[in-house]
C-alpha cells in the first residue's frame, strides 16, 4: 500500500474538489497522466505537474490511465464513470455520484457488469480518525441515539453550492453526515421529520437542515447541518474542512460518546488515537483525501473490499429524497425568516 504507482486522469481538475485529488496523488507518488477541465488554468495546472491538459473527457487518451477521479457537477458523473469504467479504467467519483437516487440506482446495477473498482468519494468513511470512533462506538454496545451535527462558516451563500438541486446544506454537507449515521447503525433510516430553512440567508437553497430519523429496530438519529456568518466553535468534534466543525454523540442503554480533536471520549474517558498502543499510523489530522485515496488504490491492487460502495451512494442519495419529502416547509424558505 502506498508503494503501488497508478496511472491517473483527474477530471473537473481545477475544482475545489479536483484540486485536492492532484494533491493527494501527487504526495502519494501516483503518476497524473492528464488533468482534465475545460477551465482556463487547465493547461498551467498540468505543466506544474508534468501531465497532459485535456478540455474533455471525449478527448482523453484511455489507453494512457489504469484509473481517474471525478470531481464534476453530479449530472455529469453517471456517463463519467460508465465511459471509463467500460474501457477498464478503475473509478473514484466524488458524492453525489448521481443526480437521484434512480440514477444512483442505475450506477449500482452497471458496478455489477463490469470488473473495475468503483468507489463513490464520501472520504469520511476512510478518515481514520473516524474508523478510530467506530471502534470505540463499537464498545457501546447497542446504539440507542446519535446525534451528528456540522457548523460551517458562511458569511454569503454564491456560486454553485447555492443553487437549487445541487446546493444547499443538505446536499454539499449533510450528505455526508447521513451517510455516516446509516453506517454507524447499520440499518436503513427513515425520516420522521426534515426541515429545510433559511436561518440566516436569503438564497434559492436552504441554509439549515435538519432531520429526525429512525431505523427499523427503533435507533433514533438527528442530522443537523447549518451554514452560518459566525457558527458556534465547540472544544468537542474536528474540523472536516477550514471553516466546518464535524460534532458526533451517541449513547447506548450503558454508555455514551462523543467525537474529540484528539479521539473521542468514552464514559467521561478521553482516548486519544495516536497514543493508542500499536496505533499502526497518525490517525488525528490527516489529510483526508490521501487516505481515501490509499484505501482506493489499496482495493484495486490487493482486493481490500471497499469501505464505501455505490450501494452505500444509492442508499444515502435515496434518504435525501426521503428527507425532502418529509420536509415540513419544502418550499418558500425564507418564510421562515419573516
Ligand atoms: N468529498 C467532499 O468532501 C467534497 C467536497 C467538495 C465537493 N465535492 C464534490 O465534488 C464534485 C465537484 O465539486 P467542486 O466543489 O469541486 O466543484 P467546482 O465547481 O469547484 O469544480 C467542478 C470542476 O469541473 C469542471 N468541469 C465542468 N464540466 C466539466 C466537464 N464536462 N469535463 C471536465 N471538467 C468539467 C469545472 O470547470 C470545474 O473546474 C461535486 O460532486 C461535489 O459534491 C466533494
Amino acid at each position: 500500500m502506498g508503494e503501488v504507482r497508478m496511472k491517473f486522469a483527474v477530471i473537473g481538475s481545477l475544482g475545489w474538489a479536483g484540486i485536492r485529488h492532484v494533491e493527494a496523488l501527487t504526495q502519494l507518488g501516483h503518476e497524473i497522466v492528464a488533468v482534465v477541465d475545460p477551465g482556463e488554468g487547465c493547461a498551467a495546472q498540468a505543466a506544474e505537474i508534468g501531465a497532459v491538459a485535456v478540455p474533455s473527457l471525449d478527448e482523453l487518451d484511455l489507453s494512457s490511465i489504469e484509473a481517474a477521479t471525478l470531481a464534476l457537477p453530479p449530472s455529469l458523473h453517471p456517463a463519467a464513470t460508465r465511459k471509463l469504467a467500460k474501457a477498464g479504467i478503475h473509478v473514484l467519483c466524488e458524492k453525489p455520484m448521481a443526480p437521484d437516487s434512480k440514477e444512483a440506482q442505475e450506477l449500482v446495477d452497471f458496478a455489477k457488469t463490469v470488473d473495475v473498482t468503483i468507489m463513490p468519494g464520501y472520504l469520511l468513511r476512510t478518515n481514520p480518525h473516524i474508523r478510530g470512533f467506530v471502534e470505540g462506538l463499537k464498545k457501546l454496545g447497542p446504539l440507542r441515539r446519535l446525534h451528528i451535527s456540522t457548523n460551517v462558516r458562511k458569511p454569503s451563500m454564491a456560486g454553485w453550492r447555492s443553487e437549487p438541486v445541487i446546493g444547499g446544506a443538505l446536499l454539499v454537507n449533510a450528505i455526508h453526515q447521513l451517510d455516516l449515521a446509516t453506517w454507524f447503525i447499520g440499518e436503513r433510516l427513515t425520516p420522521r421529520m426534515a426541515q429545510l430553512d433559511n436561518a440566516h440567508h436569503e438564497a434559492p437553497t436552504e441554509d439549515l437542515f435538519y432531520t429526525a430519523l429512525v431505523s427499523p429496530s427503533g435507533v433514533t438519529a438527528s442530522v443537523l447541518s447549518s451554514w452560518s456568518p459566525h457558527p458556534p466553535i465547540s472544544n468537542d468534534g474536528l474540523m472536516v474542512t477550514d471553516a466546518g466543525r464535524l460534532r458526533i454523540e451517541a449513547e447506548s442503554d450503558t454508555g455514551n460518546i462523543v467525537l474529540m480533536q484528539e479521539g473521542y471520549r468514552l464514559n467521561g474517558e478521553d482516548v486519544v488515537l495516536d497514543d493508542i498502543h500499536g496505533a499502526p499510523e497518525k490517525m488525528v489530522g490527516v489529510n483526508q483525501f490521501v487516505r481515501e485515496f490509499e484505501h482506493f488504490v489499496d482495493a484495486i491492487e490487493n482486493r481490500t473490499p471497499l469501505w464505501v460502495t455505490v450501494e452505500d451512494n444509492f442508499a444515502v442519495q435515496k434518504l435525501i429524497e426521503d428527507c425532502r419529502a418529509a420536509a415540513i416547509a419544502p418550499a418558500g424558505r425564507t418564510a421562515a425568516r419573516r
